[in-house]
């Protein structure tokens, strides 16, 4: 999708809808939409009078050949009231204008900003909404939805002053959700087309174009690393793991500088091993890969926006089997770090596997850690779909992570560390356990588990269990893999 700004009136732009948000209040007929109506002879006042065009929330005024404007539609959305709304509400409107239109065939949208906001952020905003609700998870479909995608993108309403700004916004916001929907298109792909091999060969082939350096460690490298966490999961099935080590080094790189870690789980697929998952949604389990594939995601979009630290992304892949090689209950594993785990449950294999690659990434030199997992069922209890779940050991840093989240528009939420929690995962026959002993808490055992492979970094876990796949198409997104947590980290890395 092409997306460009043109700073012509938006009464002369030539395109098969011209597009634009409505506040609701006493009045919706303000600013540009009171010259769009002026354009339009009064319909657009017409509309609100008779209560058709209010502003509410997710409303949608489709007029077709609107007189007096050279665009053959013109749909306005409803943005709910001015004072609450904000970069994640302009993305829903922008991505749900955008899904609305093309599924009635439109190839070409102009978005008109409202007055006053023809910004940096605005324009990277309308990016990233528009790119990253243009995607569908169609792949496997012969009968593809995509050609119905939305071909090109006009960005109206600026000034020829205001051009540098809004240009500056797209091409950031651009690399954003391309990168976003790279890790969508990740966590897509179904368990048989995407085996740990097969993510590393990708992660491999982004690396190299993005002029990332990469190291994928095989099975036998894995097991000269003594990485027992890794290699107790991956000895279930017949696949063998992989760990995939991407960096970005910065130009002028300070000797002693921080050095951000992210690691990511990537579970190609989770049947729970020898504790195995009941049938019913077990299908799911293709997207427990999805951390690898966010942070992944993340690396090929600051390969472009070249921040100034370095940045270290650790992979850890496998299966999670339940063949007749498969680890089971009670087994005692040592790993990288030289701590035994006894594996109570095989299902929780996510923290396994992150244990390895925590310990690894500061071998690697990583002095600041951030894990992104689809590590508990809990999360959904705690949070449901809506607020990533976020642990920290270091208050500062999780902070700054929490202000990137709120600054992108991703709505994430710090759930306790108390010691107290620490006290579930005392090992009775081993250093530590997998689950917990107590009753709740799920989530927060499971991040205290891979804490102690953190050690006195500071450190910061992503459970994305519950927002990494929507269950149901939402106006502004598709069904399937979200893409959640890619531009906190981004903003999180870039204001480092
Ligand atoms: N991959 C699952 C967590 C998950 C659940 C992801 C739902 C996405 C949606 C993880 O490996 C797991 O099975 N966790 C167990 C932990 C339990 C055994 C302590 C869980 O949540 O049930
Ligand atoms: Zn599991
Ligand atoms: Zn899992």
């Amino acid at each position: 999708m092409q997306i460009t700004l043109d700073t012509k009136p938006f009464a002369a732009l030539e395109t098969d809808a011209l597009a634009s948000y409505v506040f609701e209040e006493t009045d919706p007929i303000q600013g540009r939409i009171a010259e769009l109506d002026q354009a339009a002879a009064g319909l657009l006042r017409k509309l609100a009078k008779s209560g058709e065009l209010t502003g509410k929330a997710l409303e949608f005024t489709l007029v077709h050949a609107p007189g007096g404007l050279k665009a053959a539609r013109l749909l306005l959305v409803g943005a709910g009231k001015r004072e609450q709304f904000n970069g994640a509400t302009l993305r829903k409107v922008t991505g749900a204008a955008l899904r609305y239109l093309k599924s009635r065939s439109v190839k070409n949208i102009a978005f008109v900003v409202r007055e006053g906001d023809a910004t940096e952020e605005t324009a990277q905003a309308i990016a990233e909404a528009t790119i990253v609700s243009n995607f569908e998870t169609d792949k496997y479909k012969t009968d593809k939805k995509n050609e119905k995608n939305v071909d090109t993108v006009l960005l109206a309403g600026y000034s020829e002053a205001e051009r540098a700004a809004g240009e500056k916004g797209l091409s950031k916001g651009r690399i954003i959700a391309e990168a976003q929907n790279f890790t969508r298109d990740l966590v897509n792909e179904p368990s048989n087309k995407l085996t740990p091999r097969i993510l590393a060969d990708k992660a491999e082939a982004m690396a190299k174009q993005a002029g990332l350096a990469v190291e994928i460690l095989d099975e036998k490298k894995i097991a000269d690393l003594k990485m027992g966490a890794l290699l107790s999961v991956a000895q279930g099935g017949p696949e063998p793991p992989r760990v995939m080590v991407v960096t970005y080094t910065p130009a002028n790189l300070k000797p002693g500088a921080p050095v951000i870690g992210l690691i990511g789980k990537a579970v190609t697929f989770d049947t729970g091993g020898i504790s195995i998952k009941p049938a019913e949604g077990m299908e799911k389990m293709k997207y427990d890969m999805a951390g690898g594939a966010t942070m992944l995601g993340v690396m090929r979009a600051l390969a472009a926006l070249k921040p100034n630290v370095k940045v270290i992304c650790v992979v850890p892949s496998t299966e999670n089997m339940p063949g007749g090689t498969a680890q089971k209950p009670g087994d005692i594993q040592t790993a990288m770090s030289g701590k035994t785990i006894e594996v109570l449950n095989t299902d929780a294999e996510g923290r396994l596997i992150l244990a390895d690659a925590v310990h690894y990434a500061k071998q690697l030199g990583a002095t600041h850690l951030v894990d992104a997992a689809t590590l508990t069922g809990a999360i959904v209890v705690a949070l449901a779909n809506i607020n990533v779940g976020v642990f920290g050991s270091d208050q500062a840093w999780t902070d700054k992570l929490l202000a990137s989240a709120k600054s992108v528009g991703e709505k994430m939420w710090q759930l306790p560390m108390d010691d107290e929690y620490r006290e579930f995962i005392k090992g009775s026959f081993a250093d530590i356990q997998n689950i917990g002993s107590g009753k709740g808490g799920g989530s927060i055992t499971g991040a205290w588990f891979i804490r102690e492979f953190a050690g006195d970094s500071p450190w910061i876990h992503l459970d994305i269990a519950g927002t990494a796949w929507n269950d149901d198409a939402k106006p502004w997104l598709a069904k399937g893999p979200t893409g959640v947590a890619l531009r906190t980290l981004v903003h999180l890395v870039l204001s480092y």
